[in-house]
């Protein structure tokens, strides 16, 4: 179980998080729907330690969050792929994976048995090994960037917008891989902009507008909302 309970953040006098609170039961695959500037990677930023609350809780299985390590929440299983990907473009897309199992680097035999599932999962990462991930195209690099995130180990993965900037056929394959990791038993937090294609693998979704949750429900009722339709699916 992965629960905020009335986060707040603010960057210098700018409050970006106002008393957001919600959850993900394990296993499930939950969207974060929100514009530009709302405050999703805000969000993730808190949950994986790189931003600190101002106040509130983060929970994940045992542990309170606020305060904890970012190498020790990666630690106890929970990861962030963050937006736009972040790889170093001039190492091998071997060597960004790698990167991702740095808290396991003690157990090599795992970390070798991971990468072989990350492989299996995205062949054209096995085949591109070597090459510079700067020189991958943009969808093969999203890859390497939830692969590197696998490479941790997560019980529950953040993903912070892998559809942006992905032409539809990619997008779409994007979002297939992106319910095969949940059904495989890892629990997703998935903000996405791309409403409908999201709505449709997640089993819950909460809206975030300036900074604060202004609506929750399960897929149906969501992708039938009038409200939702207009401003996230334009129909
Ligand atoms: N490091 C920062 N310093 C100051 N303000 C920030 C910082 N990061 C984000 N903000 C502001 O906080 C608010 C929330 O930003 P955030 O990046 O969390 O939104 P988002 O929902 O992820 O948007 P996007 O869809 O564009 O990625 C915005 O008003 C943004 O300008
Ligand atoms: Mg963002």
């Amino acid at each position: 179980m992965l629960s905020l309970d009335r986060v707040s953040l603010s960057y210098g006098s700018f409050r970006a998080l106002h008393d957001v609170s919600i959850h993900a039961d394990d296993g499930e695959l939950v969207v974060l729907l929100g514009s530009n500037g709302a405050g999703k990677s805000s969000i993730f930023l808190t949950m994986s330690g790189l931003n600190r609350a101002s106040s509130g809780s983060i929970r994940f299985g045992a542990h309170e969050l606020v305060g904890r390590k970012p190498s020790q929440i990666v630690a106890d299983g929970l990861v962030h792929c963050p937006e736009g990907r972040k790889l170093f473009p001039g190492m091998s897309v071997l060597k960004n994976l790698t990167l991702g199992a740095y808290v396991h680097r003690s157990d090599s035999k795992g970390v070798k048995r991971t990468l072989d599932e990350v492989f299996e999962l995205f062949p054209i990462l096995h085949e591109k090994r070597e090459s510079p991930a700067g020189s991958l195209s943009g969808g093969q690099q999203q890859m390497v960037a939830i692969g590197r995130a696998l490479m941790g180990r997560p019980k529950a993965l953040l993903l912070d917008e892998p559809s942006l900037g992905l032409a539809p056929l990619v997008v779409k394959q994007m979002f297939e891989i992106i319910a095969r990791i949940n059904k495989a038993g890892t629990t997703v937090l998935l903000a996405e902009q791309n409403a409908y294609a999201a709505l449709n693998i997640a089993s819950r979704a909460y809206v975030i507008e300036q900074g604060r949750i202004v609506m929750e429900g399960g897929r149906d009722e969501l992708l039938n909302n009038p409200q939702v339709r207009k401003a996230y699916i334009g129909a």
